[in-house]
């Protein structure tokens, strides 16, 4: 019968509740059936009355059985796509900020702290104030001690002016035309030299720079925000030591050193059996770089300094190779 086969057919709800509609509901073919019923004679209306009542059990007894068969079809899908809340969670990996990241936000906050302002610069920049504003004209012997990458470009008269900028001082040559003092800047950032990559060398690294300029700044500035620099970034008992050196745009020029992390001064390999590891380059603004950048050196003086980035957190946690924070290895990146 051709209701049977439909049902057996259907499996969705949906579609069962079409077909009961259509059989069995008050509008469907056999309660018409039945209801004709009425209006046949005696004989025929038991004979066609029996058989429909037959028929009407018998769908509906098909009925049920196909509810029943759906609803456990049903259960049966639910309960396979049910979560089982005891299973630990998928771990999600989680990123970080980079070791050198890291190190320059710390530096940043330390110089901020005493009044500093962040201030950047760009990586490619002209000769002029990589060198030229820094008291560092063509051919002067400085130019040699950093290597540098110049970018493909020639100007009219065919001189290449363009590089990627050695230290991050050039900033300090721009802020000084076009800021008013008085100044308290670092500028952090990447800068370039072409060099083979070893242990204590990569091509690519960071510097920050600072600056200060105001009336009646002096050396001792220098060597008290300097000293306080280093005690908070290597602590409370590091000491320091100022010596003379020499940087094209201060006069004078220091380099400064902390006792040896790690033998705390009595001497080691790490720091040559002298006690002292060298940081940093600083100085007194040379007159002449304040006077190009249109300040005058008889109202105001300056002092500069520039710190390589990656040392610092090398001595902190004695790393001994600077290309490891630039191999991409998660096992040495995850650790900081
Ligand atoms: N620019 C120097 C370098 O890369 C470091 C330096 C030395 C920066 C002395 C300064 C400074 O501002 O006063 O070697």
């Amino acid at each position: 019968m051709n209701a049977l086969q439909e049902l057996e057919g259907i499996n969705s709800v949906k579609e069962l509740e079409s077909w009961r509609v259509h059989y069995l509901g008050r509008k469907g073919e056999l309660t018409i059936i039945l209801r004709g019923l009425a209006k046949l004679p005696l004989e025929e209306r038991k004979t066609v009355g029996a058989h429909a009542n037959e028929v009407k059990t018998n769908l509906e007894g098909s009925f049920g059985q196909k509810e029943q068969a759906l609803r456990e079809a049903q259960l049966a899908l639910a309960k396979s796509e049910t979560i089982d809340i005891t299973l630990p969670g998928r771990p999600f990996p989680i990123g970080r900020l980079h070791p050198i990241t890291q190190t320059l936000n710390e530096i940043c906050d330390i110089f901020v702290s005493m009044g500093f302002q962040v201030v950047e610069g760009s990586e490619v920049e002209w000769d002029y104030y990589n060198f030229e504003a820094l008291n560092i004209p063509e051919e002067h012997p400085a130019r040699d001690t950093m290597s540098t990458s110049w970018v493909d470009f020639e100007t009219e008269d065919g001189q290449r002016t363009m590089l990627l900028r050695t230290h991050t001082t050039s900033v300090s040559a721009r802020i000084i035309e076009s800021m008013p003092p008085p100044i308290r800047v670092v500028e952090p950032g990447k800068v370039y030299r072409y060099e083979a990559s070893d242990a204590t060398h990569v091509p690519m690294f960071y510097q920050i720079d600072g600056l200060a300029v105001d009336k009646g700044i002096t050396m001792a500035d220098l060597k008290g925000t300097l000293y306080e620099f280093a005690r908070r970034y290597f602590g409370e008992n590091r000491r320091v030591r100022f010596r003379c050196d020499y940087f094209p745009f201060v006069e004078p020029g220091v380099e400064m050193a902390i006792d040896c992390v790690v033998c705390n001064g009595k001497g080691c390999r790490l720091c040559g059996d002298s006690g002292w590891i060298e940081i940093l380059g600083a100085g007194m603004t040379h007159p002449r770089v304040l006077e190009r950048g249109g300040i005058d050196p008889n109202v105001y003086t300056s002092f500069a300094f520039g710190i390589g980035i990656e040392r610092l957190p090398m001595l902190r946690y004695g790393i001994d190779d600077v290309r490891l924070f630039y191999g991409s290895d998660l096992r040495f990146l995850k650790q900081f």
